[in-house]
């Protein structure tokens, strides 16, 4: 008997084992474990075996019943945790995904939609152009003469100085400025129009606080006839008041520009401190935000635009400037860590 009981043993664990679904693996219980089952016949047959043996045999028995139940339960247990799985990948599809979190734009991103999105409604179109310029667009044509210091090398990335071509058209830059896009538009577009161009500009300043070597700017453009100094004033007032609300002040302070003829510098009433001067305003309560002023008739001509016929204003704003002023961040260096702590604020 004794024997018979570990032949029972080995088949049973090894059905138990090649069992594959739970209601098979059922079939197996029932075989052996249920009340008509091979074990409840050897209790039975207990009863014929000799006084002394009893004891030993009935003990054989029963630790083969918790072996065959605790092996069945452990595989269930398999089988629960297999049933999930594609068989043939191998791979739980129960399993919950790795979850890959919300994003959100960029702050600069933002800012520069919601300034554009400002100027749309006013009517301007939103233009983009090269980041990579000719030395013509960026600085000939915006009447920045030979000798102004922007055109010296150390402030403008200039590239392949090497082989540097005699033609101005061909020779090429990053662009320090937006205001190029005025030029390309310009030769390409009968007046009147207004557009307002976003992109990166580029300029090698050591980076600190309030300095990138990459920024972001808004270029703005009008040209019609009769356009004056009040339309620019009342534009970038309108601009103001809708992005920075009812409590800011604007103020306009004189300014020069080779391209523009009268210029301002714009600034705007320091957010982070209110006014009362604070590291970001340099203590003065103002911060600049942008250039302004009326198109200087020598980039009509070197446009082809009658300057008899037409007149126009332009400004461009610093982009992180702005983001900055309106969220009270002030260190510039923030917006390019990419420290998600920092961008999911907004
Ligand atoms: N291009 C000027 C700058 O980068 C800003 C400006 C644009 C000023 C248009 C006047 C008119 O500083």
């Amino acid at each position: 008997m004794e024997e018979r009981l570990s032949n029972t043993e080995k088949d049973a664990l090894g059905e138990i084992g090649a069992a594959q679904a739970k209601d098979e693996l059922e079939q197996v219980r029932i075989k052996y474990l249920g009340r008509k089952g091979i074990l409840a016949r050897f209790f039975k047959e207990l009863e014929t075996v000799s006084g002394e043996k009893r004891p030993v045999v009935g003990q054989a028995i029963n630790r083969l019943k918790k072996v065959l139940a605790q092996s069945i339960k452990q595989r269930e247990g398999e089988l629960s945790s297999k049933a999930g799985k594609a068989d043939s990948l191998g791979v739980d599809i129960t399993m919950p995904g790795a979850d890959p979190g919300i994003g959100n734009l960029h702050p600069v991103t933002k800012t520069l939609n919601d300034i554009c999105g400002i100027f749309s409604h006013m009517g301007f179109a939103v233009i983009e152009g090269p980041e990579i310029e000719t030395e013509f667009n960026n600085f000939e044509a915006l009447n920045i003469p030979l000798e102004h210091p922007s055109r010296d090398t150390f402030d403008t990335f200039y590239i392949d100085t090497k082989n540097f071509d005699t033609d101005m058209e061909k020779r090429r830059l990053l662009r320090s400025h937006t205001s190029p896009v005025q030029i390309r538009y310009m030769q390409d577009k009968v007046p009147p129009f207004s557009i307002v161009a976003p992109g990166k500009v580029f300029r090698p300043d050591a980076t600190d606080a309030s300095h990138s070597f990459m920024f972001y700017q808004v270029e703005g453009l009008v040209v019609g006839k009769d356009i004056n100094f009040a339309n620019l004033k009342w534009t970038l007032f309108e601009f103001a008041r809708q992005y920075f609300g009812t409590s800011s002040k604007m103020r306009f302070r004189p300014h020069f520009f080779p391209f523009t003829e009268p210029s301002a510098e714009v600034d705007i009433s320091c957010m982070i401190c209110n006014g009362a001067g604070c590291r970001v305003c340099s203590q003065s309560g103002w911060l600049e935000i942008l250039g302004a002023g009326m198109v200087d008739p020598n980039v009509f001509q070197a446009v082809n635009i009658d300057t008899g016929l037409y007149s126009g204003f332009a400004f461009g704003m610093g982009v992180e400037r702005i983001a900055m002023l309106k969220h009270g961040i002030d260190d510039i260096r923030l917006l390019y860590e990419n420290d998600i702590r920092f961008l999911k604020q907004f």
